[in-house]
């Protein structure tokens, strides 16, 4: 079955009845000479056509057509009426392929048939060598998004730390896995992690993966930190009941730096890559942390846990410190990126739409934005001048895990996690996921739950520095 793609008001529209609007979709009767029926997907007017209209219809179309019983779809390169066909051609087969995931991790099969193949078709033997290099570096990007998905949507029952730790070694031997146990944190002094972990009986565990390069290994790493808590009930401060189960994604964040391991084992970056991944559930009990409670982080820095629900920033508050100090041992890191499913605030600030960044260099900042904007994942800057630093001072600790009242719930994070840099010159950005980490419906030909969002979006970044 042929997908072709069709602006509104082109001259030759195929069949009276598709006039080509956003969302139209038609599936036209067998052509003469061809045996299979052709889909006719609308694109909207070509002035407000974009890569994501063309992304929405694309995954729209193909995930109609599979809950039709359709297995086999083709895509015609030439089909495509505007000037660059073969980039139209890509974005949409990816976008048919990231429609497709089921999280089937606990059923044997999906009660609903995804496509099984997408044929691209090419003009020519040129495009088709470009086309089948550019398809496989999207296939490796999208398994890596997969794998986030898997990881993120993993319920709470079925998803502890060392079930985490199970899958990220499953990357090896390309990735280097290590684990810092319970024991192992409490010498190096990770009292942050630990008063999140105390509260569960699931042992904890701090991931640390290691990607690098064959050439340029003695260049300096990236980092990436991700927050893994395998279920937020909130802790003592516990949650209301309504939604809490969406909580298993707390891990998303560090589901996307296993992701972008994967994705880095197949198409091996240029640039050494280190992942530190904090891994805890935090649940209410009679050893768990309470407010007020004052714990000493790794840095040395002490905090007042005002509310043991604000448990995102206490275990990156050990995770980042130990990520800058990582790096003093084989040379600084070039830069700190933290992707965590945060605060509830930022998706009142910013929605589903785009996540929060935040960061102490306007280089790395702006290079993560526009990573975004050209693969959808988008990102919008705020602020952390330290005027909002009161914001989190304690009375009777350094620093106090909530912001007093409810002003900016999502800076006033960033200001916390900034007080933990080993080093404040290295580059840092803090990605907060939450809102656009996990969408429960599944809008826009997305399959429901997890959106496997950091993947995509460091392929970007790490292909603009060339280092892919
Ligand atoms: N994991 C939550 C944040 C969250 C909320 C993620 C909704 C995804 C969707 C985080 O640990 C949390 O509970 N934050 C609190 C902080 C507050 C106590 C200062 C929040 O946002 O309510
Ligand atoms: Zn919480
Ligand atoms: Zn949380």
């Amino acid at each position: 079955m042929a997908l072709e793609f069709h602006f509104q008001r082109q001259e030759s529209s195929p069949t009276a009845a598709f006039s080509g609007k956003a969302g139209e979709r038609l599936i036209a009767a067998r052509r003469a000479g061809h045996g299979t029926p052709r889909t006719l997907v609308g694109l909207g007017s070509r002035e407000k056509y974009s890569a994501d209209v063309l992304r929405k219809a694309a995954a729209e179309a193909a995930r109609d057509l599979a809950g039709r019983g359709v297995r086999k779809v083709s895509l015609e390169v030439s089909a495509w009426p505007g000037p660059h066909p073969a980039e139209a051609a890509r974005i949409a087969a990816e976008s048919i392929r990231l429609s497709q995931y089921r999280y089937t991790v606990n059923r044997d099969k999906s009660p609903d048939h995804p496509l099984e193949s997408l044929f691209v078709v090419c003009p020519n033997a040129r495009e088709q060598k470009s086309m089948a290099a550019d398809l496989a570096e999207i296939s490796a990007v999208d398994d890596g998004v997969d794998i986030a998905r898997d990881v993120s949507n993993l319920p709470g029952n079925l998803g502890p730390p060392m079930k985490i730790v199970q899958i990220a070694r499953k990357l090896g031997p390309a990735v280097r896995t290590r684990v810092l146990d319970r024991k192992a944190c409490e010498r190096l002094g990770m009292g942050a992690f630990l008063a999140v972990a105390k509260g569960s009986h699931a042992p904890p565990a701090f991931l640390v993966l290691e990607y690098r390069p064959r050439s340029g290994a003695r260049r300096r790493p990236i980092v990436l930190v991700g927050k893994g808590v395998t279920f937020d009930s909130g802790g003592i401060s516990i949650k209301p009941a309504d939604k809490m189960e969406e909580m298993k994604h707390d891990k998303s964040g560090a589901a996307a730096v296993i992701g972008i391991f994967a994705m880095a084992r197949q198409l091996k970056p240029r640039v050494p890559l280190i992942g530190v991944v904090p891994l805890t559930e935090n649940l209410p009990g009679g050893n768990a942390s309470r407010p007020g409670d004052i714990v000493r982080s790794l840095s040395g820095v002490t905090i007042e846990i005002k509310n043991t629900d604000a448990e995102g920033r206490l275990i990156l508050a050990d995770a980042l410190y130990y990520a800058g100090r990582f790096a003093t041992r084989s040379g600084k890191p070039e830069a700190i990126i933290d992707l965590a499913t945060l605060t509830g605030a930022c998706s009142i600030a910013l929605g589903d739409v785009y996540a929060a960044i935040l960061s102490n260099n306007d280089a790395l900042a702006r290079s993560l934005e526009l990573a975004g904007e050209s693969c959808g994942e988008r990102l919008w800057r705020l602020p952390l001048h330290e005027a909002y630093e009161r914001l989190i001072k304690s009375t009777v600790a350094d620093v106090q895990n909530i912001p007093e009242g409810r002003l900016a719930g999502t800076i006033a994070a960033g200001m916390f996690l900034k007080k933990f840099l080993a080093d404040d010159s290295v580059p840092w950005a803090h990605l907060d996921i939450a809102a656009t980490a996990w969408d429960a419906k599944g809008r826009d030909g997305r399959p429901a739950g997890s959106t496997g969002i950091g993947v995509r979006l460091f392929h970007e970044f790490l292909k603009a520095r060339a280092d892919i």
